[in-house]
C-alpha cells in the first residue's frame, strides 16, 4: 500500500488516481471528506482518510491506519498549499505556521513513525526554495525548510529511497486562481507567461510521472540522483 497526502486534490489526487489506475492500494490522507470518498468510490483500491495533518491526532490517525499493513511501499508527502502570494511585510505569520506544520513537520513525524514499515518516501521539492521573486516569500520560506527536511531524510535514512521530486509549476486550483484572477500581479503574468510556453503542466502528468518513479524505477536508479525534475526524466 502507498500513503499519499494530499490526496483530495492537485498534484496529490493525480499520483492517487495514477497509482490506482496500476491496480496500486492507496490510503488517500486529507481533510476534505467529500472529495476523498468519491475517489474511493471511483477506484476499489483507494481507501479514504479524512485527517488534518495540522494536528498531532491527524498524524496519529495515518499512524494508525498503516499499522495493519505491515510493509509499506512508500508515502508520497503532497499536503500543504501554494501559500496566497503577500507581501514581505504583510506575511500572515499564523498562516506561515500552520504551513510549516502541514509541508514540514507533519513528513518529519509521518517518516518518524512509519520509518520501519517504509520503502520510499516522495517529497514535492519546488525551485520557489531557492528562487527570491516578490510576493512568494511565505511559500518559498515553507518549501526551502521542506527541501532541507527532504536532503536531510535523503542523507541519513539509508535505508529507505528518498525520492526529491520537481514538477515544476503544476496547474493546481490556487494556479488556476491567480491566472483568472482580475488584477495584474507579477505572479499572474510569471503564470501567464509559462501557460503560453506550454510549461504549466496538467496535474495528471505529473501524477504518472511520479507514479512511474514509485513503481518503474530501481533502487539503484534511485540512489544515482539526488533530484528528479519532471521533464528530464523518462
Ligand atoms: N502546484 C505547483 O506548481 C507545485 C510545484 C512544486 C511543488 N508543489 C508542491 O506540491 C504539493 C501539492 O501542491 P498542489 O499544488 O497539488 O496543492 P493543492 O492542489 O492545493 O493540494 C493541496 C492538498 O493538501 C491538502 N491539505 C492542505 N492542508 C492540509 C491539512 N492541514 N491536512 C491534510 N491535508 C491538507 C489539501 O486537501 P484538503 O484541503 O482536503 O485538506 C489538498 O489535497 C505542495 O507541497 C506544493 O508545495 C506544487
Amino acid at each position: 500500500m502507498f500513503v499519499v497526502t494530499g490526496a483530495s486534490s492537485g498534484i496529490g489526487r493525480a499520483v492517487t488516481v495514477a497509482l490506482a489506475e496500476r491496480d496500486q492500494s492507496v490510503l488517500a490522507v486529507a481533510r476534505d471528506s467529500n472529495r476523498l470518498s468519491q475517489l474511493a468510490v471511483q477506484f476499489s483500491r483507494v481507501t479514504a482518510l479524512a485527517s488534518d495533518l495540522l494536528t498531532t491526532e491527524g498524524v496519529r490517525q495515518v499512524v494508525d491506519a498503516c499499522a495493519a499493513h505491515g510493509s509499506l511501499a512508500g508515502i508520497v508527502h503532497a499536503a500543504g498549499t501554494l501559500i496566497e502570494p503577500q507581501a514581505f511585510g504583510a506575511i500572515d505569520t499564523g498562516v506561515l505556521l500552520d504551513e510549516m506544520r502541514v509541508h514540514v513537520m507533519a513528513p518529519i513525524e509521518l517518516n518518524q513513525r512509519l520509518r520501519a514499515q517504509l520503502s520510499r518516501i516522495v517529497f514535492l521539492d519546488s525551485y520557489s526554495s531557492n528562487d527570491l521573486r516578490v510576493g512568494w516569500a511565505a511559500y518559498s520560506i515553507v518549501k526551502a525548510a521542506a527541501q532541507m527536511a527532504a536532503r536531510s531524510a535523503a542523507e541519513e535514512l539509508r535505508d529507505v529511497q528518498v525520492i526529491r521530486a520537481f514538477p515544476g509549476a503544476v496547474r493546481t486550483p490556487l494556479v488556476d486562481a491567480v491566472l483568472n484572477s482580475p488584477a495584474d500581479s507579477p505572479t499572474r503574468r510569471t503564470f501567464r507567461a509559462l501557460q503560453s510556453t506550454g510549461k504549466l503542466h496538467p496535474p495528471d502528468e505529473i501524477g504518472e510521472w511520479i507514479a512511474r518513479l514509485l513503481l518503474d524505477t530501481s533502487d539503484e536508479e534511485l540512489a544515482a540522483r539526488p533530484t528528479w525534475q519532471y521533464g528530464e526524466s523518462f
